[in-house]
């Protein structure tokens, strides 16, 4: 037994000099940033305003990929009519390189399609890691924006995906239902979190009837944020309730390219510029970082 538990350790003492070697040749690589949209309540816009965001970086000039990682349904595919043959979980089980995964939507956005790769990382051996850390790395090399649509709900994976992440977006719309559901979420990701204080959660209202909705919601969002759990939430602003988007929806196509000069297309831009405007920090964050903090490891 004793012989038995001294082979585990020595095992694991190996696996963890294994990662800590390889994590550490990436340790200056990553330079993308990594913004994470997710909602408390589903169905409040988190896939649109995902792509549409992705579209208006990319007008500016930047690189984007967007990562579909909502477990359940495979969202992003259906909005922009797209049907990739692998997704993450082949990367990660060997068969084929992240190049090899991505794939080109409309105005040469860039698409992964995470399969449930993602919510399964935590459960994998130190090869497979490294080898799935030697393919984001590329991605970290390539993008500027890393966009990853999580899902909804307050699901563990949800929870540890937000808590691995530096900048979560959340969604609402204006329904006390949905702001409720987003604080919910928030709660549960900062709630005995020892790193609760480097998340920046930022607030987008969609589906509002005028800015001043999108105030208020905003207003009693954050301050309960502020009074139970002592975190600042920032505004990103609104999003018009746009009959153009759901228009856009059927033709499966993102607004930003349907209905360039409507209402919510224009808001998206907006809260496009409103990203590209946050000072970064020396170093972006980057996808290995998010990885690492993902499976636990904080070596190398
Ligand atoms: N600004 C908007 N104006 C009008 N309708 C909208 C707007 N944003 C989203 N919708 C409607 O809400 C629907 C759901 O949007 P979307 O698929 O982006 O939500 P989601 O949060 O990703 O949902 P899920 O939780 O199921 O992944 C859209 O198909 C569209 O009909
Ligand atoms: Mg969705």
């Amino acid at each position: 037994m004793d012989q038995a538990n001294a082979l585990r350790g020595r095992i694991r003492q190996r696996e963890e000099e294994y990662l800590s070697n390889n994590f550490s040749k990436y340790k200056n690589g990553g330079r993308s940033k990594l913004l994470a949209v997710s909602s408390g309540k589903g169905g409040v816009g988190k896939t649109n305003f995902a792509l549409n965001l992705a579209i208006g970086l990319l007008k500016q000039g930047k690189k984007v990929i967007v990562i579909d990682a909502d477990f359940g349904l495979a969202n992003i595919e259906i909005l922009l009519g797209l049907s990739p043959r692998f997704t993450l979980l082949d990367v990660f089980s060997g068969d084929k390189n992240i190049e090899d995964i991505i794939i080109t939507g409309p105005h040469g956005l860039k698409f992964i399609s995470g399969g449930n790769g993602l919510s399964s990382l935590p459960n994998i051996n130190s090869k497979q890691l490294s080898y799935i850390i030697s393919n984001l790395a590329y991605l970290d090399r390539y993008f500027d924006y890393i966009i990853i649509d999580t899902g909804a709900g307050i699901s563990d994976s949800v929870v540890n995906f937000i808590r691995a992440c530096e900048d979560i977006i959340v969604i609402t719309t204006p329904e006390p239902t949905a702001i409720t559901d987003a604080y919910s979420l928030i709660k549960a990701s900062v709630d005995g979190f020892i790193g609760a204080g480097g998340l920046n959660f930022k607030l987008v209202v969609n589906k509002v009837d005028n800015t001043e909705e999108g105030f208020e919601a905003y207003n009693k969002l954050s301050k309960v944020c502020e009074k139970y759990l002592g975190i600042t939430v920032c505004s990103l602003g609104s999003i018009p309730d746009d009959a153009n988007l759901v228009r856009a929806v059927k033709k499966q196509e993102p607004v930003t390219i349907s209905f360039p000069g409507s209402a919510s297309a224009a808001a998206i831009e907006k809260i496009g510029f409103e990203i590209l405007d946050i000072k970064q920090g020396p170093e972006p964050f980057g996808i290995i970082s998010f990885v690492k903090k993902l499976v636990g490891i904080f070596n190398g």
